[in-house]
C-alpha cells in the first residue's frame, strides 16, 4: 500500500479507531500497531506499523497547535506510535508565571497521545534552556538564593511528574548537562559552566532522577544529550557518569541520544558500536531528536545548496535508523519535527543557513529521507524488541 494510500485510509480510519477502542487496560499496554484503522496484526507501510513489527516505537516531536489542521494530525495518528511535544513541558512554557501553572498545551497533546494509543516522550525536566524569566532573573538579582533554587526545582520536577503521573512512557529528566569537548571549559564531567551545576552542584543531576522517580516509580527515565553519536570524549564521558549514577543506585533507566547531524561533518562512523556500550552497561537506548541538516539557499530553507547534499542525508538517515534498529536495548527512533519548515533548523543555524532537516516537505509530503527510513524499517531482521511500552519492570 503507498504511504498517500495509509494517510488516505487512515484519517478515515482514526475516527472509528477512536469509537471502538477503549483506553489501554494498563498505562502502556498499547502494542504500538496501527491507529489507522487497520486491524491488530494487518501489515502496512507506515512507520509507526513497520516499527511494531520488531516492537520499536518510531516517533516525531509534535507542536500540539499544529494538531487543529487535519493533515498534520492524520499524519501524526498514522505514521508515529510515540510523540515528544517539542516545547511544551519546558519549564519556561509549563510555569511562565511563579506558580501559575499552564498544562493545556502538553495536556492536549497527551490527550491525543492516548485517543490514538501511541505513547509520550516527557521533554525535559532539568535543562538550562527556556527556563521561566522570573526564575533567572530571580537567581542574577539575589532574590533568589541557592537553597531556594534548588527547593523550586524539586517542585518543578514533582509537580510536573506527578501532574502527568502515569501518561508518560520516558522522561528525559536531564537535558544537555555536559559541555563539549571542543568548548574551552570542558574538562569531562558536567559542567562547568552548566547553570545548575554551578548552582547547585553535579548533584543535583542525580537528584532530579530520585526526586522524578519518586513523583512516577512507573516511568523510564533518561539522560538526554547530542554529539554522542559516536565513540568520542563526550559519549564516553556521558557512559561513564551514568554507569556510575547506576552504581550508586540513581534511578536511571536510559540515555537518550539526539542525532542532530549535519552534513559537513558527514554521517557517524561508529554510532552503532557507540550505542552498544551503553546498552551493554545494562542501559535502554533512544534515539530522541534526529534531524539531518544541510546547507541551504537562504531565500527557500528547504532547498539543499548543494544537489548532492540529500545522498549523505539519505546516508545519515540509514545509519541512524540502522543503528536503533541494530541495538535490542533501542526502544524508540524519534524525528525532532515532521516537515522541514516547521524544524527548529532554519532558524537556529542561519549563518550559513541551513535546513531541509527532516522527512517531510512543506506540504508534508514525503522525501526521499522518508522513503530511507522506511525501507530500512520495512527490510529489517532485527531482533523483537521486548518490554517496549512496559514502564520500569
Ligand atoms: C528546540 C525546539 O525545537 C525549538 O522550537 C525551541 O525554540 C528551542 O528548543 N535540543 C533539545 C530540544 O533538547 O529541546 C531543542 O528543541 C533542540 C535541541
Amino acid at each position: 500500500m503507498s504511504l498517500r494510500r495509509t494517510l488516505v485510509l487512515g484519517a478515515v480510519g482514526v475516527v472509528g479507531a477512536c469509537s471502538l477502542l477503549m483506553g489501554p487496560t494498563s498505562a502502556f499496554a498499547d502494542p504500538g500497531g496501527s491507529s489507522s484503522g487497520a486491524p491488530v496484526g494487518t501489515h502496512t507501510d507506515s512507520l509507526r506499523d513497520l516499527g511494531a513489527n520488531v516492537g520499536l516505537r518510531v516517533g516525531t516531536a509534535v507542536n500540539p497547535t499544529e494538531l487543529s489542521s487535519s493533515t498534520y494530525s492524520s499524519l501524526i495518528a498514522n505514521q508515529f506510535s510515540v510523540v515528544t511535544p517539542e516545547n511544551e513541558m519546558k519549564w519556561q512554557v509549563v510555569e511562565p508565571t511563579q506558580g501559575q501553572y499552564n498544562w493545556g498545551p502538553a495536556d492536549k497533546l497527551v490527550a491525543f497521545a492516548q485517543a490514538h494509543h501511541e505513547l509520550v516522550r516527557g521533554h525535559t525536566l532539568l535543562w538550562q534552556n527556556q527556563l521561566p524569566t522570573w526564575l533567572t532573573d530571580g537567581v542574577d538579582n539575589g532574590t533568589i538564593s541557592n537553597d531556594q533554587l534548588r527547593a523550586l526545582l524539586k517542585k518543578h520536577i514533582q509537580d510536573e511528574v506527578s501532574h502527568f503521573r502515569g501518561k508518560i512512557w520516558q522522561w528525559d529528566v536531564v537535558n544537555e548537562a555536559f559541555t563539549n569537548p571542543w568548548d574551552p571549559e570542558w574538562n569531562g564531567a558536567p559542567a562547568p559552566g552548566h547553570f545548575w551545576v554551578d548552582h547547585l552542584g553535579a548533584g543535583i543531576l542525580a537528584d532530579a532522577f530520585r526526586w522524578a522517580h519518586e513523583a512516577d516509580p512507573q516511568a523510564l527515565l533518561f539522560y538526554n544529550d547530542y554529539a554522542i553519536e559516536d565513540v568520542n570524549a563526550k559519549s564516553t564521558a556521558v557512559l561513564n557518569w551514568a554507569e556510575q549514577l547506576r552504581a550508586e543506585g540513581v534511578p536511571i533507566d536510559g540515555v537518550g541520544f539526539q542525532t542532530h547531524l549535519d552534513t559537513q561533518y558527514g554521517v557517524p562512523t561508529d554510532f552503532t558500536q557507540d550505542m552498544q556500550r551503553f546498552a551493554a552497561a545494562g542501559l535502554k537506548v533512544a534515539i530522541t531528536e534526529a534531524d539531518v541538516r544541510t546547507f541551504t539557499e537562504p531565500s527557500s530553507v528547504n532547498t539543499p545548496t548543494d544537489p548532492n547534499a540529500v545522498a549523505v542525508q539519505n546516508a545519515a538517515w540509514k545509519q541512524s535508523i540502522d543503528t536503533c534498529l541494530a541495538v535490542r536495548s533501542c526502544i524508540s527512533f524519534t524525528a525532532w519535527g515532521v516537515s522541514d519548515d516547521q524544524s527548529w533548523v532554519p532558524s537556529t543555524f542561519s549563518s550559513p543557513q541551513e535546513g531541509a532537516a527532516l522527512l517531510y516537505d512543506s506540504n508534508l509530503n514525503p522525501k526521499p529521507e522518508y522513503f530511507v527510513v522506511q525501507h530500512e524499517l520495512a527490510t529489517t531482521n532485527a531482533a523483537h524488541r521486548t518490554g517496549v511500552g512496559a514502564g520500569r519492570s
